[in-house]
């Protein structure tokens, strides 16, 4: 990534929106650090903004004590406890129920296994007791105490016999509608806008959001846009006394299109863009602000060029009136507010920018060690996350006047601290301030209290989201996590444990103590096993991944395979050669088999025994690490292997990738398992004293045969783990994916393993494979496919004279899935 310092340099917006789709990763230390070189502040700043925080912090706590019962109850509840788990599932999911019978059984399901006793009396909060007790008890037998000696769940099963389950899944209900409530201002628009009347007499406005994101499909799209629609003309048409602002409306994307993804960009930058401008041509016309809430990361390339062409469309020029989210967690924040603050410079039209920490922090971290990806596209620790936060005001409030419009969204007092402390110092008070909907109140009716006196253009815009419980899970879950994870500032506030000199530290002291910006506590992606390395990956989603990606894949597209079975490592074949074509192209060819006869699957058989003591002599050790090559050696080729994935058994980009990464993780897996559990003999009980010592070796020779689907990851995992426990391995591959399995067997080969302990026969399974599992040199077989051959070869099997021969099969089917209606379809 570009330092800031040089970054700033810049002034064409192209230039910047270059940087930002080359720097999806960055190192985080290095530019953690100059980042740090932005903001300085002397000893004696940090102790006055400490101090000042300090107050505000005890002011806050005072004012709250008095009225926070739910922020005491998800205190008491938090995420890191399983019960507060628990309600959580209960709250996202009870209310989508629509008949007695599964609420009642969900109910019982969730709450009779949790240990509800620990929280009893465990927080100061009348609130919090009661509600345990509710929900232990639905709050009906409070005569029992805490002293009863019945387990809750047993007073839970006798409450039900009791009272009966229609009382008890009324008060749930109404608990659970109490939790959903306290997050969202309205069920319809014009609810919330009456809710929110009383709001704007102590200068709060309000930014209306139509509960709704992820659409999956076109017709929930479309519902979603109508919504936003309607609340536009019922916000636009209201009358609005006193001074503050008129209220907005937040959108999200995600809600607009159920294809709203960088593979669709052309969809997205015409449809999507389409419904938005219907959007903005309304809100202009009502005098309504719009902004675009800030989603995924893998999203944020897409938002911008969208952004982009909106705000420089006819419908908005001119306006000021459509504002983007930017989220500081990301490492690209002071990139995107530089582009943006260069667009407005290009095109002379205000932009109203919301700065947010950001809400997906969990799931990033996720899917990018899910991806296997080189590293994260978020800070990693927290404290990186607030000072980048503090970076990007002071670049608002410095560098971008009259250009960007910021408006600060946080709930954290030390945040709202140094922002107020960076406007003084640039006497810039054209911002305004913003908090959720149900958080944040004591914190900013403190800072209007003290702030809107001094300059009476402070004013503090609430996100509001309107509608239905059944559109509110991701919503709550997000604030469940927010308001539930011990590292954030709201769940500490209210935590009386936690001093408020913590909670007053300015971050850039005490970031300052961590010799690494990187938080090692949360492991890299290629980290998160302990017993070995995840397999690499990349994402599709991000331009600057992609581009150089496709390319060295698209470049493997032209090479030609002619090819035939490996016979101690010689390609080995008898009459002709057949052409090898795309199953989604005829017209494209990779390349030539050629066939074995049952003669060439006898010789391979011969090899094989012959490959078979020699190799089982091998240490575990050394077979382990030969494994770990193949990986190696697939990782350094995926190139190649996935452009085969793609060409000979018509995988999409993301399947051949998937299929390389999955290929190389059971070779490493087998690898860690074999070493674990076999180094060593395994010693038993010896009850009379005796030593028992259980040694594992390898059977003999094994055939594998592994089916077209998993051309590369199934026929890897056949062979590696049958190699590894010291077989010799006869590998069949499907009839349409030998290109595949012969590049992977002469990597392996290439790895270590002996050219005769792994042979590679091509032909038609009732021929060659038929041969092979009919001989009594066969010691085993591994197989992946139909049902109907799985018992062809155990009947087969059976009838070979001497010992009973392993076979291990997996067979294909189709299972139904059954998904009730406690689960979100999306
Ligand atoms: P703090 O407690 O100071 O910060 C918590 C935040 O720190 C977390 O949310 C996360 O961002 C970050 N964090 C936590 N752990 C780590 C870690 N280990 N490493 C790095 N960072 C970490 N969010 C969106 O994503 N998109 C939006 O469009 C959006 N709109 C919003 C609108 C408003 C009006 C408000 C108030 C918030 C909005 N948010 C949005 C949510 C916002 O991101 C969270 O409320 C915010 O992150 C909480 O920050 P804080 O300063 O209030 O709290
Ligand atoms: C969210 O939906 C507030 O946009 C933010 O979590």
């Amino acid at each position: 990534m570009l330092a800031p310092k040089k970054l700033l340099t810049l002034d064409k917006s192209d230039d910047i929106l270059s940087v930002i789709t080359d720097n999806y990763i960055v190192d985080e230390n290095k530019y953690m650090q100059s980042l740090l070189e932005t903001i300085t502040f002397s000893d004696k700043q940090l102790d006055e903004q400490k101090q000042k925080v300090a107050v505000l912090i005890q002011d806050i706590r005072k004012a709250s004590s008095s009225v926070s019962g739910i922020d005491s109850f998800l205190q008491e509840y938090s995420l890191d406890t399983e019960e507060g788990v628990v309600l959580m599932c209960l709250a996202e999911s009870l209310l989508r129920i629509p008949d007695s019978e599964t609420a009642d059984a969900l109910i019982e399901d969730k709450l009779s296994n949790a240990a509800w006793e620990k929280h009893l009396s465990q927080s100061d909060s009348l609130f919090v007791n009661a509600s345990t007790w509710g929900l232990m008890l639905s709050g009906k037998i409070t005569g029992l105490g805490k002293n009863s000696e019945e387990k809750p769940a047993t007073l839970i099963g006798h409450m039900i016999d009791r009272l009966g389950e229609p009382i008890i899944r009324a008060a749930i209900y109404q608990a659970m509608k109490i939790m959903g409530k306290q997050f969202v201002s309205g069920s319809n628009i014009n609810e919330a806008l009456k809710a929110g009347d009383n709001d704007r007499n102590s200068a709060y406005t309000h930014s209306f959001d139509m509960l709704g994101e992820a659409a999956l499909t076109a017709k929930d799209a479309k519902r979603y846009q109508q919504s936003y629609f309607d609340a536009i003309t019922a916000i636009g048409n209201k009358k609005y006394q006193g001074d503050a602002p008129r209220p907005g409306v937040s959108i999200k994307l995600s809600a607009l299109h159920p294809r709203y993804e960088e593979s669709q960009r052309g969809r997205v930058l015409n449809e999507l863009f389409d419904s938005v401008i219907t959007l903005i041509e309304h809100a202009k016309k009502l005098n309504i602000q719009l902004t675009i809430d800030a989603e995924e990361m893998d999203r944020l390339e897409l938002s911008l060029y969208l952004y982009k062409k909106l705000y420089q469309s006819q419908a908005a020029k001119g306006w000021g009136g459509l504002g983007l989210v930017v989220q500081a967690y990301s490492t690209r924040a002071l990139p995107v507010l530089h582009w943006l603050n260069c667009l407005a410079a290009e095109t002379g039209t205000q932009i109203p920018v919301r700065l947010v920490k950001g809400a997906y922090w969990d799931s990033e971290i996720k899917l990018c060690q899910q991806m296997g990806l080189q590293g994260y596209p978020v800070f990693t620790r927290k404290v990186n996350t607030d000072v980048s936060y503090l970076v990007c005001a002071n670049y608002l409030l410095s560098q971008a006047q009259n250009r960007i419009f910021p408006q600060f969204a946080t709930h954290n007092a030390q945040t709202v601290s140094t922002v107020l402390y960076f406007a003084k110092k640039y006497q810039n008070h054209q911002f305004e301030f913003q908090r959720l909907h149900g958080m944040g109140q004591e914190l900013y009716d403190e800072v209007l209290k003290q702030e809107h006196q001094k300059a009476k253009n402070t004013y503090v815009r609430i996100y509001a989201p309107v509608g239905a419980h059944k559109d509110l899970l991701p919503y709550l879950v997000r604030r469940l996590l927010e308001n539930g994870a011990n590292t954030s500032f709201v769940h500490k506030l209210v935590d009386t444990k936690t001093p408020v000199d913590s909670l007053a530290t300015h971050p850039v002291r005490q970031i300052k103590k961590y010799n690494h910006f990187y938080n090692s506590a949360i492991k890299k992606p290629s980290e998160i096993f302990s017993d070995r390395l995840n397999s690499r990956g990349m994402n599709l989603h991000i331009e600057g991944q992609r581009k150089p990606f496709l390319n060295q894949v698209n470049k493997e597209f032209d090479r030609q395979y002619h090819v035939a079975s490996l016979i101690n490592g010689k390609d080995t074949f008898v009459g002709k050669k057949y052409q090898v074509i795309s199953p989604y192209n005829h017209e494209k060819i990779i390349g030539s088999i050629g066939l074995a006869d049952e003669k060439t699957a006898k010789l391979a058989l011969a090899e094989a025994r012959k490959g078979y003591p020699i190799w089982s002599k091998i240490k575990i050790k050394q077979r382990a690490k030969i494994l770990n090559l193949i990986a190696d050696l697939y990782e350094k080729n995926r190139h190649e292997l996935i452009a085969l994935c793609i060409r000979e058994a018509g995988k999409v980009y993301q399947d051949g990738i998937d299929e390389v990464r999955e290929a190389i993780d059971f070779c490493r897996y087998y690898a860690a398992e074999a070493e674990k559990n076999w180094g060593q003999p395994l010693m038993l009980p010896g009850p009379t004293g005796e030593t028992n010592e259980l040694h594992i070796t390898g059977r003999g020779v094994f055939l594998c045969i592994s089916p077209w689907n998993f051309p590369l990851a199934i026929f890897t995992g056949q062979i590696v783990a049958a190699l590894v426990t010291g077989n010799s391995v006869i590998a069949k591959p499907a009839d349409s994916t030998n290109l595949i399995a012969h590049r992977a067997i002469t990597l392996m080969h290439e790895a270590g393993i002996p050219t005769n302990a792994l042979q590679l026969v091509f032909g038609c399974g009732n021929i060659v494979g038929q041969t092979l599992v009919e001989d009594d040199g066969i010691d085993g077989v591994c197989f992946t496919g139909s049902t109907t051959t799985a018992k062809h070869i155990n009947r087969t099997l059976a009838a070979r004279e001497g010992a009973i021969v392993p076979f291990i099969a997996e067979t294909g089917g189709q299972n139904a899935m059954i998904v009730d209606s406690t689960s979100l379809p999306e």
